[in-house]
Parts: structure tokens; C-alpha cells; sequence
């Protein structure tokens, strides 16, 4: 029997390396996580995603695997894996892990292997190498993390990383590396994973012959404008027709979740046709801004797309790799979003301020039919954090732009639990891996919770009512609403959001929820209201 819950799931994303620290060594772990799962039930989430976890030398945090079936001793054993699940499922929480099959680290012995072998050889094979054009790499291609997308080894072959030189991209045409993925699949899938958050799921394939391409000016690194010879290659498909066999051989509706920056909702809704994948990012959602018709177009054209092969609409605001959206969404022309911000990036706007818009945000997203995705963090409205020291910053982008963009690790800072503790109870040590803001004891959960008014009791009140009114099976009507707001009816829950300057009449009804507060009984600007 089959319910297919994702299709209305609320999913949590737990950046392991952030989240909660059991072992005190300032890096979060899976010991962590188990220990703190109840808080997420009390959230009141239906699954958790696991960024990566697996073994690594963390070049990447995570992002770069050197072995796909064992824990990396930073986040514990695989003993602590499966005590994770135990308790998870307990709690009625489902668990996704995050694969990565673009790429692995260097370390891996399959790339050891191919550093030690003969150009042509099949260890090789199992990589992207090519001769150069006498000293240059073999086309043109840059890296996401900026540079160049080709590393030469001593032999004069070059391999291509779409990402870090640290990052080997995987040849997808070779059926060792497909049988070993299936075999990574099931692993996971044997000890009671529910499914995988799929990394770069429109890279694997690229064009025959790799051919030179010159991104456009403004094109956003993980997607840009069609056809990307690396990106959205038919290819890709076969590989999670394979993977969707896979996992209908298991108990229990398990699922795969798409990671694919395409430029459009009509092109990531490729990857949920019937035979695939189950749910993909919304990354459409996600990139547009605080601006009424925009968002009712992207609503439309997501619920559309996703419908027309049968397949939920997602919803998501924040993740590990852009700017948090109580932040984000309020932040000025003068910085590019996907280039992170730091102490030297003008539009900076005020936390209180941008806070507000991001609330509001979340409650449009939570009222919309589908499944949502929450960044661990969010629901305690913390800010990207801006003034991390250049020698504390840690992603790749820092270090292959020479500083000129901050990447991400402005959104990655370990969250607060407590006021009082060391860390904010992130590590009994007080360690953290990365330094946490000072202001950040009155964003701890303790802090919150019980508070009338805090972001935590509004996740709380959203999340409830949404499972309590069935929103995420629901449908969308819109209704008519003054200039510059949002208003739409899903079962017999009224939304409002005023994106507009002014405050405008609520709508007829009781008052559900607010995401602030609701002077003179009416509704400000930035501030969003369900009504029922
Ligand atoms: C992940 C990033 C990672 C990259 C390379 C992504 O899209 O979300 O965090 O750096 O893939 O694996």
C-alpha cells in the first residue's frame, strides 16, 4: 500500500556540521542530531534531510565523498546512523540522505586508483579525463566555484571538476560507476533511509565532445541560460529511471528528490515525470523576489509545470548554498544573491526589518499546496551572518575567487539552542566551527519558545495549521485582493500577504495566524495573515 506522503511533506534541512554537537569538538554530529530530534518533532516537520554525512576530507563540507557507504568519523559511526533512524522513525519522522554522484573527492580510491594509472586505462575511465590542446585544458569550461573547470595531472591528461579541483566529476557513460551508485542506493535504502536528496542532478551527463560554452554575463553559475553542455543533458533521465526501479523494490513509498538549478519550473519539472524522480527543488520558487506579481507568477507557472506530470509542486526558501531569506529577501540591488555577502556588501538591510519580509514569506509558503522545505535554522528567523572573519571563512568559492565572493558560509553558521550555554548550546565546549555571532542569544530556541510573537511559535502555529487544515493536499483558488498584495484560499484558509507599502483591510474571518503583528486591526506592510 502505498500513501505517498512526500507529495505533502514538510521537509527539514539539517546541515549535520551545524545543527548539534555531542562530541564537543565544535563540528556537529549525527549523535547530535539524534539527541535533539524530539525539538523537530515538536516543530512539527514530517521528515528529515541529512546533508552529507558520509566519509570526506570536507574540502567541500561534505560535498566531496571518498567513501559513499560509511560515516565520516567527524559526524560519528555508522552505528550513530542507524540509532538516528531508530529514533527518527520512532518519533514518526521520516529520513533523507543526501547523495552526490556528480562528483567524488579525490580521495576516493577510484580516483587514487586512476592518479595511478595510464591515460586510457580503465581506472581512469571512470572519471572525465582528456588530453589538453597543447598547454591548455581540453575546452573552456569554468568551475561553480570560480576558475577553471580542468586540474592537470603529472602525466599532462587534464580531469574536469564542475566544482573543486578536489572534486572529480564522474564519467556517467560507464557502467561500473552506475551499477556502484545502485549498489550506494541500496545500502542506505537497506538500513531504513526513506530516500535521497540528489546533488547536482542535472550535471552527470554532459554533451558529446564537450563542447566550449561562454555563460552570459548575468547567468546564475548552478543553471544559466539553455543548452549548458554540462547541465539538463537528456542523459541524466536514464540514470533515475534506473534509480526509481531501485527504490520501488523497497517497502514504503521511498523517495528521490532532485537537486537541479534549471533556469525554469517547466525544465526542473523534468526530472518528476512518472518514471523518475519524486519531488525537485523549487528553485524558481526560491529566486524570486518579494514582489506580488512575480510571486503569484511563479506560483501559477510551479503548480502548472509540476502538475502537468503529475508530480507536487515544491515550495523552498533557504538552504546551505544561498543567502538565508530572513535576509535575502530584503537585501538591496548593489548585492548579487548568488554570490554570498560579507562585511564589504552594500544593500545590507536592517535585521528587525528584513525579518518581518522573511515571516511573511514563510507564511505564503506554508499555505501553498505541495511539499515545503525548511532550513534548519530558519524557524528561529536567524539572519546570514555578515561579519565572519576572512581566516574563519571555509567555503571553496572564498578560495577560488580570491575573496572576491563570500559563498555560503554566512548561512552555515551553528545554530542556537540556549541563551546561557557555551555556543548557545550548540557544543557543551563552547566550540564552533565557525564563529557565532554575539547577538545570536536572543534568536535561541530557549528563547523563543513559548514567546508570543517569536519566529519559533509562528513555524509552530503555521506548521500545526497546515497539518491540522490538510493545506499541503489542498488546491489553490486565488482571490481578488487590493494592488500589491497576495491573497488566495486553500481548503477554508483565507492568505493574505501585503507585499505592498501600505496597510490594507484584513480579510472577513477569524484571525489564524499572523506573521506579525496586526496594528489598528489591519494589515501592514511585510506581514502576512491566514484567516478561516
Ligand atoms: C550542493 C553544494 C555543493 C555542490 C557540489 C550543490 O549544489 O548543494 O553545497 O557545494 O553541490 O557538490
Amino acid at each position: 500500500m502505498t500513501n505517498e506522503w512526500w507529495r505533502s511533506a514538510v521537509i527539514y534541512q539539517v546541515y549535520p556540521r551545524s545543527f548539534a554537537d555531542a562530541s564537543g569538538d565544535g563540528v556537529g554530529d549525527l549523535a547530535g542530531i539524534t539527541s535533539r530530534l524530539d525539538h523537530l518533532r515538536d516543530l512539527g516537520i514530517d521528515v528529515v534531510w541529512l546533508s552529507p554525512f558520509m566519509t570526506s576530507p570536507q574540502k567541500d563540507a561534505g560535498y566531496d565523498v571518498s567513501d559513499y557507504r560509511d560515516v565520516d568519523p567527524l559526524f560519528g559511526t555508522l552505528d550513530d546512523f542507524d540509532a538516528l533512524i531508530a529514533r527518527a522513525h520512532g518519533l514518526d519522522l521520516r529520513v533523507i540522505v543526501d547523495l552526490v554522484p556528480n562528483h567524488s573527492s579525490d580521495q576516493h580510491p577510484w580516483f587514487q586508483e586512476a592518479l595511478a594509472s595510464e591515460p586510457g586505462s580503465a581506472a581512469r575511465g571512470r572519471y572525465m579525463f582528456r588530453e589538453g590542446d597543447g598547454d591548455q585544458p581540453p575546452n573552456n569550461w569554468q568551475s561553480v566555484f570560480g576558475g577553471p573547470a580542468w586540474t592537470r595531472v603529472a602525466d599532462g591528461q587534464w580531469y574536469l571538476h564542475l566544482f573543486d579541483a578536489s572534486q572529480p566529476d564522474f564519467d556517467w557513460s560507464n557502467d561500473e560507476v552506475r551499477a556502484d551508485f545502485r549498489t550506494t542506493l541500496r545500502f542506505w535504502l537497506d538500513r531504513g533511509a526513506d530516500g535521497f536528496r540528489v546533488d547536482v542532478a542535472h550535471g552527470l551527463v554532459k554533451a558529446d565532445g564537450l563542447p566550449d560554452y561562454t555563460p552570459p554575463e548575468d547567468a546564475d553559475s548552478m543553471g544559466g541560460a539553455e543548452p549548458v553542455p554540462y547541465w539538463g543533458q537528456d542523459g541524466v533521465h536514464d540514470v533515475y529511471r534506473e534509480w526509481h526501479a531501485v527504490l520501488g523494490e523497497y517497502e514504503g513509498d521511498r523517495v528521490l528528490c532532485a537537486e537541479a538549478w534549471m533556469p525554469t519550473v517547466g525544465e526542473i519539472a523534468k526530472w518528476v515525470r512518472p518514471d523518475e524522480m519524486h519531488q525537485a527543488f523549487n528553485f524558481s520558487y526560491l529566486m524570486s523576489e518579494w514582489d506580488a506579481d512575480g510571486l503569484r507568477g511563479v506560483i501559477d507557472d510551479s503548480l502548472a509545470a509540476f502538475g502537468a506530470v503529475g508530480a507536487p509542486s515544491t515550495w523552498v526558501l533557504s538552504n546551505h548554498d544561498v543567502i538565508r531569506h530572513a535576509t535575502r529577501l530584503a537585501l538591496g540591488d548593489e548585492s548579487p544573491q548568488g554570490h554570498g555577502i560579507g562585511p564589504t556588501s552594500l544593500g545590507i538591510p536592517d535585521t528587525a526589518f528584513a525579518l518581518r519580509r522573511g515571516n511573511a514569506a514563510t507564511a505564503v509558503m506554508l499555505a501553498l499546496p505541495g511539499s515545503a522545505y525548511i532550513y534548519q535554522g530558519e524557524e528561529l528567523g536567524l539572519p546570514e551572518v555578515i561579519d565572519i572573519p576572512d581566516d574563519a571563512r571555509q567555503d571553496p568559492t572564498w578560495f577560488r575567487t580570491n575573496g572576491e565572493r563570500y559563498g555560503r558560509d554566512g548561512c552555515r553558521v551553528p545554530i542556537p539552542w540556549s541563551a546561557a550555554s557555551p555556543a548557545f548550546g550548540f557544543s557543551e565546549t563552547g566550540a564552533s566551527w565557525l564563529p557565532q555571532p554575539d547577538s545570536w542569544a536572543a534568536y535561541a530556541r530557549d528563547a523563543q519558545a513559548g514567546i508570543d510573537g517569536s519566529t519559533l511559535e509562528l513555524y509552530r502555529a503555521l506548521l500545526r495549521l497546515r497539518r491540522e487544515r490538510g493545506l499541503g493536499k489542498g488546491g489553490l483558488e486565488w482571490l481578488e485582493s487590493p494592488a500589491g498584495t497576495l491573497s488566495f484560499r486553500n481548503g477554508d484558509v483565507t492568505v493574505l500577504a501585503n507585499v505592498s507599502a501600505d496597510p490594507v483591510d484584513l480579510p472577513a474571518g477569524r484571525v489564524l495566524a499572523a506573521s506579525g503583528p496586526l496594528p489598528d486591526g489591519r494589515l501592514p506592510s511585510d506581514t502576512t495573515v491566514w484567516v478561516g
